[in-house]
Order: structure tokens, then sequence, then C-alpha cells
């Protein structure tokens, strides 16, 4: 394709593009004994229909926080959740329990990291994808069982009437997760939020699962928001980036741009030690030291004690988001004027 015709198929694309979810200056805190956890911190991004979106950063820098701010299973009070979440139109903060139960499963639907505690081991896989159906859909027993087998099918579950009727604990790691990925798309949600789908698995099924997420990816025209520690996974699965650091995001771009121009030196480590790294893990051997705890957070830029470019200001000033290049949005001092090189 030639590069005007890809400008125009943009311009067109752009037209029809519709906003399904903006968050807005999301602060989710939470009170502990050692003080307050300010797990996510003025995170601010938008989903449009059919993209993906990845959010990615080391362990512990907010992205379950901020998936369970948008499906409201933050409890507040005890936790502080603030800001702006509004999906097509309803703002999602300070609805109420029955309002959320119609949005969440139905119209948001979430992939968890860990497939065996989503499932209750009483109950056949069978019996609660029924649930899901019964609480959202209007069809008939006989109607939802025949879609879920559908759907099990369509992600390439072997024998789904057989898996339909077995128990957790009789399937494997994998195949569960499968199973939870059916429960997600059962509804047909309009956003689809994975958290690190495929972390809990060895790795020949990691890519068993990543492979169906690209399909769900290419087939299903619903939104996503994936979310990962590990860079490598984004490039096939997301549309755009957002990389995450302690509570914040620090880099915003689409995700060829962010492999090929990262603008943030935090990004770039990471993208220095995944192509270095021989090794498994979620430590940054490139970057030194580790993401501070969410209720010991430093001075001014969050990143400034790792930061290998750090200047006097970002020790006592939060960088705010700059925005060097078309869609690319950047927290960083470096960009404050002209090139941050
Ligand atoms: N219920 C909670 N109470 C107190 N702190 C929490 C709670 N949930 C998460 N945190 C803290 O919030 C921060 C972000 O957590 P999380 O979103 O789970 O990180 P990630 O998913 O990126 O690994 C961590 O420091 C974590 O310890
Ligand atoms: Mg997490």
């Amino acid at each position: 394709m030639s590069a005007s015709s890809k400008l125009i198929e943009r311009g067109e694309r752009s037209e029809r593009v519709e906003r399904i979810l903006t968050v807005e200056n999301l602060k989710t805190y939470f009170r502990t004994p050692e003080g307050l956890v300010k797990a996510v911190d003025e995170v601010s991004f938008h989903l449009d229909r059919g993209e993906v979106l990845a959010l990615v950063g080391e362990s512990g820098c907010g992205k379950s926080v901020t998936a369970l701010s948008i499906l409201g299973l933050v409890k507040s009070p005890p936790a502080l959740v603030e800001g702006s979440i509004e999906f097509r139109g309803t703002q999602l903060i300070g609805l109420g329990p029955k309002e959320y139960r119609e949005i969440r499963g139905r119209q948001i639907s979430m992939i968890f990291q860990e497939p065996m505690s989503a499932f209750d081991p009483l109950y056949t896989v069978g019996y609660q994808l029924m649930e899901v159906a019964r609480a959202h859909m209007p069809w008939d027993d006989a109607e939802a069982k025949a879609r879920i087998i559908d759907t099990l099918r369509a992600i390439h579950i072997p024998d789904p009437e057989k898996r339909y009727s077995e128990y957790p604990h009789e399937m494997s790691g994998g195949m569960l997760q499968r199973i939870m990925i059916a429960m997600a798309l059962i509804t047909s949600p309009e956003i689809i939020i994975a958290d690190e789908p495929t972390t809990a698995l060895d790795v020949t099924i990691q890519a068993q699962v990543l492979n169906l997420m690209q399909e769900l990816q290419r087939d299903y025209h619903g939104s996503m928001i994936f979310i990962t520690h590990d860079l490598g996974t984004v490039a096939e699965v997301a549309d755009r980036v957002h990389v995450m650091y302690a509570g914040k995001i620090v880099e915003k771009a689409p995700v060829v741009e962010l492999f090929e121009d990262p603008l943030h030196p935090y990004t770039l480590g990471l993208l220095t030690s995944r192509v270095k790294r021989e090794y498994k893990g979620e430590s940054l051997p490139f970057i030194e030291g580790n993401v501070p705890r969410a209720d010991e957070l430093p001075e001014g830029c969050r990143f400034h004690p790792r930061c290998p470019r750090a200047m006097d200001k970002c020790r006592t000033l939060e960088p705010p988001e700059f925005s060097p290049r078309p869609n690319r949005g950047v927290a960083c001092w470096l960009w404050e004027e002209g090139d941050g090189r």
C-alpha cells in the first residue's frame, strides 16, 4: 500500500472514530497503616471503538488498580477513587452497585491473570458460563448453551460439548484461561480488559493464548485494554501503548512509534533491557534500582532516582505531559522544549 493511500485510509478511519472510554485525572489511593498508597495518581487516557490499548509497566506500577477502578471493583471508601471515568456518556465514578452490575460483565468484561481464581471449583465450567449468560443476556437456556458452545468453538477449544461439562480442576491452566476468555466474550462486551492474560501460563501455552488474543483483536470489533509487564507481547496485539511508572502514565504512543522512537528514558530502559535480557524476569538490569513503593514516592519525577538523565529540576518538580510529536505524550522534563534527545 502506498503512503498516500495509507493516509487516506487513516483519514477515513478517523472520521468514524467513536470514543468509548475517557479516563481523566483518575486517582486511586489506599489508606494503609504505613501511609497513603497512591496506586494510581492522575492518570488520563482514552479508548476508541475497535482499538487495543496496551498498558505496560513493571509490577506494582498501578496497572491492575487502573483496571479495577474502571470496573468499580475498588471499594471507595475505604479507598479513595477520584477523577472521571466516562463510558459511552455515563460517569462510572460514584455509580451505584446495581448500575455497575449492568455494565460490568455485560458491557465491560475482564480477563484476569489467575484463571483458577475466576472459577468456582464446585461447579462445571459450563454452569459458570451459563450463569454469566443468564445474568446478562435475554436468551433461554437452550439458546444460551448453544451460544456458549459456539463461543468455545470460535476460540478453538476442542470438543467444546465435553469441556462444557467439566470442572475447573479437570482442566490445564491454559485451557482454563481460554475458558475465561470465552466467558468475557459471551456478552459481546464493548470493552474487554485483559490483565496479564498470559503471565501465569508456561511459555508455550503463553504463545497460544497470545495468538488467540491477536485473533480476537482482528475478529472482535469491540475495544480492548491489554495489560502486561512485558513489552514483548504488545507489538503484535496493541494499536497504542501507554507506559506506566509508579502510578503515572509516563509515555503514550502508537505501538510502532514506541518501539522505533521511544521518548521517555524509562521506555528506553524497558526496550533496552528487553533486547539485552538473556533471562526471564521482571527486573530491569539496565535501569538500576526498583520501582518505588507507592507509599514512599520520591519528590519530583518519580523516575528520577533511576534515570540516567535526571536534571536538578527532576528532583523537585513533577513533569506534566508534553506532546513533542502528534499523537505522542511524554511526562519528562527533557521534552519541555524542543528535542529531548
Ligand atoms: N487494596 C490495596 N491496598 C493497598 N495497596 C494496594 C492495594 N491494591 C494495590 N495496592 C498497591 O498499589 C500499587 C499498584 O498495584 P497494582 O495495580 O496491582 O500494580 P500492577 O498491576 O501494575 O503490578 C502497588 O504498590 C500495590 O501494592
Ligand atoms: Mg497487576
